[in-house]
């Protein structure tokens, strides 16, 4: 029994926002910059009050018409999300509401920016035990509302967006390994270190991080966790017919994309496009894949993420 992608969908919130836009709005920055240490170029902002349930469920709704479903014939539910709509219920209740599906297991995961990985590890793991059919496993977020728009060393780097995928069980070869991972020693080099309590927010409700450590570490387990499910598959990573990193710097996806073996011409980067969307990159990235003719039935695809936690983790499958 395999757990099989048969639809994926996405969604991105208004119109692109460019570099030179957000200089023009009075952060100092300049577009040779964040081009050249990052790829980026433009992303999507919510407008406020747009919520990670509504990005969630315009992305869950076009992977299920992909896949020809009606979402009463869901029975699980997924959402990675590090900005959802309230603390409870969970946004994965939320879109379940919104899709007017009853009786399906919803909840959300948080593993930051590999929530999607995760998730989708997690969903793999109830279609093969045979406790559920058909899954919905989606990425949604809205970063902007958690930046410090006066910390230009963040908040050029983010934007919003949500994607999804169904998966459903089945004889054809869908997933084919996962493997997740977390070190939480490292909590300290990417987080929100805000709290509610008794009404307040105390703490700093921004997201902080230390660009240079995350860096580092994101290339050394991006290529080690992607060399873990090959081998779990008795593939090499050379043989991946796709890679799908996560899209938060087109320096990391390109170091990751040499030290696999993988032609520049087979990582799929949307990065330059998006920013980095965290739990909504990967799947974001694959349904612009999918839907323009890259990603192939059949061809094997590479998904993976890391975040922070520290969290990082990667989903095998062949589509
Ligand atoms: O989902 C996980 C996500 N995060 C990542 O993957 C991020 C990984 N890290 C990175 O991508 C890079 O570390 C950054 C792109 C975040 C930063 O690049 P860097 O080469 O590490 O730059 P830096 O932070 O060391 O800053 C270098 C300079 C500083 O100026 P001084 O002190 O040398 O005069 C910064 O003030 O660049 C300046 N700077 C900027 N300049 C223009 C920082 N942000 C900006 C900006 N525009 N937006």
């Amino acid at each position: 029994m395999y757990a099989r992608v048969i639809g994926t969908g996405s969604y991105l919130p208004g119109n692109p926002v460019s570099n030179i836009d957000l200089a023009a709005r009075g952060i100092d920055t300049n577009d040779d910059w964040i081009v050249t240490r990052t790829g980026i170029r433009s992303r999507h902002l919510a407008e406020p009050g747009t919520s990670s349930s509504e990005l969630g469920t315009i992305a869950a709704q076009r992977a299920l018409e992909m896949a020809g479903l009606a979402a009463s014939e869901i029975d699980l539910i997924i959402v990675a999300t590090s900005t959802p709509d309230f603390i409870f219920p969970s946004t994965a209740c939320l879109i379940q509401g919104r899709l007017g599906n009853k009786g399906a297991a919803a909840f959300d995961v948080q593993a930051v920016c590999s929530g999607f990985a995760y998730a989708l590890a997690i969903a793999e793991k109830f279609i093969r035990s045979g406790s559920h059919k058909r899954a919905l496993v989606i990425g949604a977020e809205v970063f902007s509302r958690i930046l410090d728009w006066n910390d230009r060393g963040t908040c050029v780097l983010f934007g919003d967006g949500a994607g999804a995928v169904v998966l459903e069980a089945s004889d054809s070869p869908g997933i084919l390994a996962t493997a997740l991972h977390a070190d939480g020693s490292q909590n300290g080099i990417l987080n929100v270190p805000g709290q509610i309590c008794g009404g307040q927010v105390t703490g700093d409700p921004f997201l902080r991080m230390d660009g240079q450590a995350v860096f580092k570490f994101a290339v050394r387990v991006l290529a080690e966790v992607a060399e873990e499910v090959c081998g779990s598959a008795n593939m090499a990573t050379s043989d991946v017919d796709w890679l799908i990193p996560h899209q938060a710097n087109i320096r990391i996806i390109e170091a990751t994309g040499k030290k696999l073996g993988i032609d520049r011409s087979r990582v799929i980067v949307t990065v330059d496009r998006h920013g980095n969307t965290s739990a909504a990159s990967v799947p974001l990235a694959l349904d612009e894949a999918v839907r323009s003719g890259n990603v192939q039935r059949g061809q094997k695809v590479l998904l993976e993420g890391v975040g922070g936690g520290f969290t990082w983790g990667a989903v095998l499958l062949q589509f």
